[in-house]
């Protein structure tokens, strides 16, 4: 694979950098991407119906299955070269900050020092009432399991649709996207607010922007460098054109 000289250079030199990550990251991992078709028993609901704090009033059964499921295969799951491309990114970067749409801690699996989480983390579920955080819970029979402290209902520690993200993940995702000088985003579709315009912002305060996706984004034509193809080979490649290769200057 051959990358543009320009790119290699800027990521030579590179003091602060930051990634987003989207879905597409897991992907190799054998999950499946947020605008993918579901499989079987679900494949007739859209995510965007069951994400959602009306879809859990409705029918929390319905809606915590749904994340059963999910966190089923994503406990099945092993992080893939772009996660561990990202681990080594962080040790040869001076100041890499890594942020992540994903809600599936392979980030941190693959041995990730720092991640913020924009969306929260499938393996941990809150109260709908009371917002106490649970590691562990009772599944116990069918039931939705409810809190030991206040009694109402355990719902998934992800943020849904029309809800606000966490304030200090936030806000460390928008300082990350301010000040580095090269921002990668990777896997993602770059259209759920407010992750999309973290790149945007970037660019303006001067960053360059190198893309990498399996397909076209609306980020793609702004970008500095956009390298179409699977993260899991794209990264690794880079990484080693980069920091492993014998004519490094
Ligand atoms: P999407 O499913 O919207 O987009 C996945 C992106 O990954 C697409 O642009 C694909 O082209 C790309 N892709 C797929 N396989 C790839 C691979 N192997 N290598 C590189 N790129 C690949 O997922 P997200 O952008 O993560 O939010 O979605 C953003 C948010 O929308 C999610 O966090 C979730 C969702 O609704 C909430 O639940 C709040």
């Amino acid at each position: 694979m051959i990358f543009p000289a320009d790119l290699i250079k800027a990521l030579r030199q590179a003091q602060r950098a930051t990634a987003l990550t989207g879905a597409g990251v897991s992907q190799e991992s054998g999950l499946r991407t947020f605008r993918d078709a579901q499989d079987g028993l679900w494949a007739q609901y859209r995510p965007e119906d069951l994400a959602t704090p009306q879809a859990f009033q409705r029918n929390p059964k319905m809606v915590w299955d749904w994340y059963a499921w999910r966190r089923e295969k994503v406990s099945q799951a092993k992080p893939n070269p772009a996660h561990y491309a990202l681990v080594e990114l962080a040790k040869q970067i001076p100041n890499f900050t890594l942020i992540t749409q994903n809600v599936d801690g392979l980030h941190q699996a693959a041995g990730s020092p720092l991640v913020i989480e924009l969306h929260g983390n499938i393996h941990r579920v809150r109260c709908s009432v009371c917002g106490l955080i649970h590691s562990r819970w009772d599944q116990g029979g069918d039931a939705v399991p409810r809190c030991k402290v206040c009694n109402g209902l355990l719902r998934p520690d992800v943020v849904w649709f029309g809800e606000n993200l966490p304030q200090a993940e936030l806000e460390a995702a928008f300082e990350a996207a301010r000040t580095c000088e090269l921002f990668f985003s990777i896997g993602t579709s770059g259209v759920v607010q407010p992750a999309a315009s973290l790149a945007y912002l970037a660019q303006q305060q001067g960053a360059r922007i190198v893309e990498i996706n399996a397909e076209p984004t609306p980020l793609t034509s702004f970008a500095d460098f956009a390298l179409q193809g699977k993260a899991g080979q794209i990264l690794p490649a880079l990484v080693k054109a980069t920091f492993f290769h014998e004519s490094s200057t």
